[in-house]
């Protein structure tokens, strides 16, 4: 059992990128960070982070694609700490292709890691959630969970449905105490580019060629000035820990209005001021 007393937060894919910084900047926060991340032997950046903040962290297994080991993780972490106070949906995965490019295979492998990872993961940490009648799960999304884009046909699909599964639900589990939320960053430095997976052909040779070398250009310039992973991982942080409810967060300004070309509710206000009324119930 938990007998600090802290909260505890789960957060996964936490080998590199924003979710190694939002772990350790939640560890300073005072939180009990439960690290996750496919392969523990590579934890070596994340525990050099934690060794010069000066936290410690509770490093697991866990493939979020795996739901046998999330419900496993969950117990465990349950088990252990007594509690799950936060969750932050972090792991994820680019793939780069237009959809006459990409494989069945590979755009189901984009909803497996984007989509029904994270929302595997709520579903198995709501229960506790609920009936401690607080709670927060927090999914980093993207800006192109909000703007589709060129050659991010399967990443982004996978985005938009994270976000509208998360947005459906946030209605009603405002009202139990549990405030879910995305976040959505634009170019971060991280290991993210090298992660992307890359379309195997299918398209005529050189169909797109001439507008994926387009395409791969603006983005080079768009990551020469990406946000920084820790600057990102702060920004998480600051929303899992944040006094007041906001169901949608960018973590730059630049990714706000990005953004902004898409949406015209930025933080999902007014998306929750009016699904709210929904439901409530006459007293
Ligand atoms: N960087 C960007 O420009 C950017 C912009 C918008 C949104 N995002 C989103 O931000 C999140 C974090 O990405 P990042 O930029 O920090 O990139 P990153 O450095 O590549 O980090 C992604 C993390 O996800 C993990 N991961 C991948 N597949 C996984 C799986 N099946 N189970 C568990 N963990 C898995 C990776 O672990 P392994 O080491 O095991 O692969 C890695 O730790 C992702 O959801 C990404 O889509 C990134």
């Amino acid at each position: 059992m938990n007998e600090t007393g802290r909260q505890v937060a789960l957060v996964t894919g936490t080998s590199s990128g924003m979710g190694l910084h939002a772990a350790v900047e939640l560890a300073g926060r005072g939180l009990s960070v439960v690290a996750t991340m496919r392969d523990v032997s590579r934890s070596d950046r994340l525990d050099a982070a934690a060794a010069e903040a000066g936290v410690q962290l509770d490093v697991r297994a866990l493939d979020v694609t795996d739901h046998e080991a999330a419900r496993a993780c969950v117990d465990g972490v349950l088990a252990d700490h007594g509690r799950i106070d936060v969750l932050i949906n972090n792991a994820g995965r680019g793939a780069v292709g237009t959809a006459e490019q990409l494989g069945l295979d590979e755009i189901r492998d984009q909803l497996e890691v984007n989509y029904l990872g994270p929302v595997a993961l709520t579903k198995l940490v709501l229960p506790t959630m609920r009936a401690a009648g607080s709670g927060r799960v927090l999914t980093v999304t993207s800006v192109g969970g909000a703007v589709g884009q060129p050659f991010a046909d399967a990443y982004c699909g996978a985005k938009f449905a994270v976000e509208g599964f998360m947005q459906s639900l946030s209605t009603v589990m405002l009202a139990h105490g549990v405030w879910v939320s995305v976040i959505e960053p634009a170019a971060v430095a991280s290991d993210f580019v090298s992660n992307v997976a890359r379309p195997a052909g299918g398209a005529p040779a050189d169909a797109y060629a001439v507008q994926l070398e387009a395409y791969l250009a603006r983005s080079a310039g768009a990551f020469a000035a990406a946000q920084p992973a820790r600057d990102a991982g702060v920004a998480i942080a600051e929303a899992a820990t944040a006094d007041e409810y906001r169901f949608r967060w960018q973590t730059s300004d630049g990714a706000t209005a990005f953004v902004g070309m898409s949406l015209a509710d930025l933080d999902g206000s007014r998306v929750l001021g009016t699904t709210r009324t929904w439901i409530e119930t006459q007293a």
